[in-house]
Order: C-alpha cells, then sequence, then structure tokens
C-alpha cells in the first residue's frame, strides 16, 4: 500500500501541523500505563486522536489517545499515547494507521512500548525486556501483500544493543526476548500459557502489526516491553487490566532512562 495516497492522510498530517512545523526523527508509541512517560516530553503540541481525521477512537484501559511532538530531553519527537488494537475491534488496517501518521510526519525510528506478560520464568513483574523477535499469532499481516515474505529481521540489531547497553547505564539487568501477539482479549489459560513458554518470552496483545507496518514503510523498529503479570502456569496469580496498568507505571521512569540511553547514543 502507498502510504502517502491513503486518503485520511493528508487531513491527517495537515491537523497536526496546525500545531507545529516540527519534524520528529523519533516516534514512540506508549502502551498501557506508561502515560507518565509524556510528561517528560516538552510538547510544540498536543492533539487528542479524536481531532485527527482518520483515526479511531481509544478505548483499551490506561490509553489516553493523543498524539504529542515536542522535545524529549532535546531529541525531537512523536509521542503517541496510547494505541489501537485487534481485540478492540478494529481492523489491522485502523490498528497501524498512527504509525502511517508517524511515517508521514517525518519519522525515521519507531520506538515502540507494551506491557507484555512474562513467559520467561527469569523475569519478574517490573522488568524492561527488548524485543529481539516476535511469533506474530494475530493472524495478521498488514502491509504485507498474500505471497509476500517478511522483510527480514524486523527488530534493529544496533537499536537493540544500544537499548541493553543503555539498560546497564540505568542499573537495569539487560534482557532480550520473544514477543508473541496474541488477539486477545482475553489473557490466556494455564495451557495455553504452558504452550507460549516453549515459542517465546513475553506475551502481549500489541505491537506486532505496529512493527510490520514500520518496517515495510522503511523505518528502523526498537521494541520495549515492561512484564506486568507472571505467566507461570503451575502458579497463575489473577491478571486484569488494571493490575497490569499499575505495575507497568512503575517502570515508568526504567523506560524512559532506557529510551533517553538510546537516543542519546544515536550517532
Ligand atoms: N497475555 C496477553 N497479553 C498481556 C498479558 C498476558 O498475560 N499481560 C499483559 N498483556
Amino acid at each position: 500500500m502507498d502510504d502517502l495516497h491513503q486518503p485520511w492522510l493528508e487531513d491527517a498530517i495537515q491537523r497536526v501541523r496546525t500545531g507545529t512545523q516540527l519534524v520528529p526523527r523519533v516516534g514512540i508509541i506508549l502502551g498501557s500505563g506508561l502515560g507518565g512517560f509524556a510528561a517528560q516530553v516538552i510538547a510544540d503540541t498536543t492533539v487528542p486522536y479524536s481531532a485527527i481525521p482518520g483515526l479511531p477512537v481509544s478505548t483499551a484501559i490506561g490509553h489516553k489517545g493523543q498524539l504529542t511532538l515536542g522535545r524529549f530531553f532535546g531529541h525531537e519527537v512523536a509521542v503517541l499515547e496510547g494505541r489501537f488494537h485487534l481485540y478492540e475491534g478494529y481492523s489491522a488496517d485502523q490498528v497501524v494507521r498512527p504509525v502511517h501518521l508517524l511515517k508521514a510526519l517525518g519519522v525515521e525510528v519507531l520506538l515502540a512500548t507494551n506491557a507484555a506478560g512474562g513467559l520467561n520464568p527469569d523475569y519478574r513483574v517490573g522488568d524492561v525486556v527488548v524485543v529481539e523477535d516476535h511469533v506474530n499469532m494475530m493472524w495478521t499481516k498488514p502491509g504485507v501483500g498474500a505471497g509476500e515474505n517478511s522483510p527480514g529481521e524486523f527488530y534493529d540489531r544496533e537499536l537493540v544493543e544500544r537499548a541493553l547497553a543503555a539498560s546497564r547505564a540505568a542499573g537495569v539487568i539487560p534482557q532480550s526476548g520473544v514477543y508473541v501477539g496474541m488477539t486477545g482479549p482475553n489473557y490466556e489459560t494455564r495451557a495455553e500459557y504452558r504452550w507460549l513458554r516453549q515459542i517465546g518470552d513475553l506475551v502481549g496483545m500489541s505491537t506486532v502489526p505496529e512493527v510490520i507496518t514500520a518496517r515495510s514503510l522503511g523505518m528502523q523498529v526498537l521494541a520495549l516491553s515492561v512484564v506486568s503479570n507472571a505467566c507461570n502456569p503451575d502458579s497463575l496469580e489473577p491478571t486484569d487490566g488494571a493490575h497490569v496498568v499499575a505495575a507497568v507505571a512503575k517502570a515508568e521512569g526504567r523506560i524512559r532512562e532506557i529510551v533517553r540511553g538510546v537516543l542519546d547514543r544515536e550517532a
């Protein structure tokens, strides 16, 4: 799909550009419970999704639903507070519209954050894990046509290394893992967690469609997961959206330090 010719996109760009001419090189998608991150951004403009033509309405818990263009410790960024999920009933094409918008605003590097269940028994709630690869169980590949192959490595090796170095510098145990994207909306059963542990380290309901789209648009991609619940099939604790948001909010400072470290290490 030629993203610059989606009819809604021109109107959306025009709306955002009424507030600023800043051209952000970096786009940041904030997952559930990470809204506090945005307070660190000195905003040129903030636009609610409801005012941006073509964007769906954000309904998920812990998602504010607004776009800010501004500066994060001197780096020009576009920050999406809140994302769209397949489990909200949106199509894959709707879910990835914000990524097309970022691209059209000038973004070359996508930093996607999310809350995820920790499948890897070494992970603790609140850990920040750098995503090194994914398994797509979401039955959809936006931006990639039938018969086309995936464009190879989705997660930029250099950015992964930088994120691990930034973790170390922030006093965080550097960890990387494989993210399994599920459609939800329910969290998984014991049997599903047992199976998912064979194929990945993290499980969540977002990010994969955005990453596939970003790569198909030529962006470099980094994804960071905050472990919001431990998916131990033999001693499963009840969890829900509110637990996830609360657990992730505690990791907001670490995410901020790692993102800052990654951007400071840009050439
Ligand atoms: N499963 C799926 N998605 C999630 C989970 C989970 O356990 N935790 C946070 N997002």
